[in-house]
């Protein structure tokens, strides 16, 4: 048996509702670090990857509730340069999994309006991955809803190192000079240089690190941190952190 055989649960999140005092100061764009889906699945005896498939399901629902409350971006760490080092057939599952999320739900994904995207090396993923999601990218291209950005074979460090050999090579071109590269220089090579940053960042599973995730992005982002794992995180907790962020007072090193 294939380990990465496990049925898609193909039923319709119709379910998912959202509160409507929410709606002053929403983030406009979230990122979440969706951890602790092997232990979701050992703490229940399953296989790492049962937590994988369970984790893929709670997409579906952060996704619409997301889309409901008006969240311009959802930034989600799917796979990164380092989850390479986990077992093949965990790889392999990995790889797979858009391919399942993409062709079962992508009729509802364009009926709700909400654009695909994807941050991160998606040249170096298998055929078949990088299939699904181009055209997933290609029928959502004209949306107007949610950016789903799904971060994918993502590493912020080679994200920067790649940016800065393409602004050496523009300097070498005689583009523009060493002095007048600034911030926004950088920023207009990563791969988000079509989005702001991100105002909310959320880790589930009670680890407190970014591990290599939009380190130069998130240089202003809230944090926000649950014991919650990933595929438990649903709707009332997307909500009560997007309460915490609206609480909060970005001074941006102002006073
Ligand atoms: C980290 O949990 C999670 C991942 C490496 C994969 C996350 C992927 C999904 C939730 C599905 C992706 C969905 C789409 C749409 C592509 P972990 O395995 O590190 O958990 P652990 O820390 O408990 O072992």
């Amino acid at each position: 048996m294939r380990l990465f055989k496990l049925p898609f649960n193909n039923k319709k999140e119709k379910n998912v509702e959202i509160s409507t005092d929410l709606s002053e100061n929403i983030p406009k764009h979230i990122a979440i670090i969706m951890d602790g889906n092997g232990r979701w699945a050992q703490k229940r005896g399953l296989p790492r990857i049962a937590g994988h498939r369970e984790g893929m399901d709670n997409v579906k629902r952060i996704v619409k509730a997301a889309n409901l409350l008006q969240v311009e971006v959802l930034t989600l760490y799917a796979f990164s340069t380092e989850n390479w080092k986990r077992p093949s057939n965990e790889v392999e599952y990995l790889m797979r999994l858009p391919i399942d999320f993409l062709q079962h739900y992508l009729p509802e994904l364009v009926e709700e309006n909400v654009r695909v995207q994807t941050i991160g090396e998606a040249q170096d993923l298998p055929a078949n991955t990088q299939k699904a999601i181009l055209n997933a990218k290609q029928q959502t291209a004209d949306n107007t809803g949610l950016i789903l950005n799904i971060a994918i074979n993502y590493g912020s460090r080679f994200e920067m190192i790649r940016s800065i050999k393409e602004i050496c090579e523009e300097v070498q071109e005689g583009k523009y000079g060493i002095d007048e590269i600034t911030e926004n220089t950088l920023s207009h090579h990563l791969y988000t240089s079509q989005l702001e940053d991100p105002d909310l960042l959320i880790r589930t599973s009670g680890e407190l690190r970014l591990s290599n995730f939009l380190l130069w992005q998130a240089a202003y982002s809230e944090l926000w941190f649950t014991e919650t794992l990933w595929p438990d995180f649903h709707t009332e907790e997307f909500e009560e952190a997007i309460r915490d962020y609206q609480k909060r007072k970005r001074r941006y090193g102002g006073i």
